[in-house]
């Protein structure tokens, strides 16, 4: 199976872990979008959905499934929402798809953080994908070097030729060299660096349960 068939797979079969009659959290990403594309086959059966970016918005509501603002709606019962690295503990590296602060303001509404990843997706250690950071621009430089002081190269993500901006008017940074042996002590000594907004490493909302896409079908991994 190609790694796109594989997401395919895991993307239906996260409908089973919707809960009809309630809202469900929607992340980003080429698996989520196959998600959506199942829960339309459902939309019904639940009130609508809240989403964690632009891109994901317009397709929901090209489905025809409502989308509400996160302040409208108190706590999500499920999100479900992709991965580019996912540790056997349920901690992630997120923001591939540069969603990752909209995407730590859902999970952290929702009860349950529900992972659709192809098997690829599943690491020992957090820290071969260049780790997702988004930061304020002008402080864009100095998060730069205090990277550099633990040993990673960051560098600006770019989009034709010039620096990405985000769903929230921000930059990113990718940052390469990093091995993350302790991802909850590094998710919050970085959060704490002025000018970050968001950083990638999702260890205080990791997933209580990943889906993932294997050639043998979808293996279940729990970590509650
Ligand atoms: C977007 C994300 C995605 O969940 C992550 O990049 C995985 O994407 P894909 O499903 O396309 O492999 O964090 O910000």
């Amino acid at each position: 199976m190609t790694q796109d068939e594989l997401k395919a797979m895991v993307g239906r079969a996260a409908l089973e872990q919707v809960v009809p009659g309630q809202i469900v959290g929607v992340g980003t990403g080429s698996t989520v979008n196959h998600f959506i594309d199942a829960l339309a086959t459902m939309k019904d059966r639940i009130p609508g959905a809240v989403s964690s970016s632009e891109a994901s918005t317009a397709r929901l509501q090209a489905h025809g499934i409502p989308v509400f603002d996160c302040n409208d709606v108190g706590e999500i019962a499920v999100y479900i929402d992709g991965a580019d690295e996912i540790d056997p503990a349920g901690h992630m590296i997120k923001g591939g798809g540069a969603a990752l602060t909209r995407e730590k303001i859902v999970a952290a509404q929702s009860r349950r953080f529900v992972c659709i990843a192809d098997a690829s997706k599943l690491v020992d250690r957090l820290g071969a994908f260049p780790l997702p950071v988004e930061v304020i621009p002008m402080a864009a430089q100095r998060i730069v070097r205090q990277f550099a002081a633990l040993g990673g190269q960051a560098t600006l993500r770019l989009k034709d030729g010039q620096p990405l901006v985000t769903d929230n008017g921000q930059h990113l940074l990718d940052v390469r060299g990093l091995a993350i042996n302790d991802p909850l002590g590094f998710e919050s000594e970085v959060n704490q660096w002025p000018g970050v907004v968001t950083v990638g490493v999702f260890a205080h909302q990791k997933a209580q349960l990943c889906l993932l896409g294997t050639p043998e079908g979808v293996r279940s991994l729990r970590f509650d």
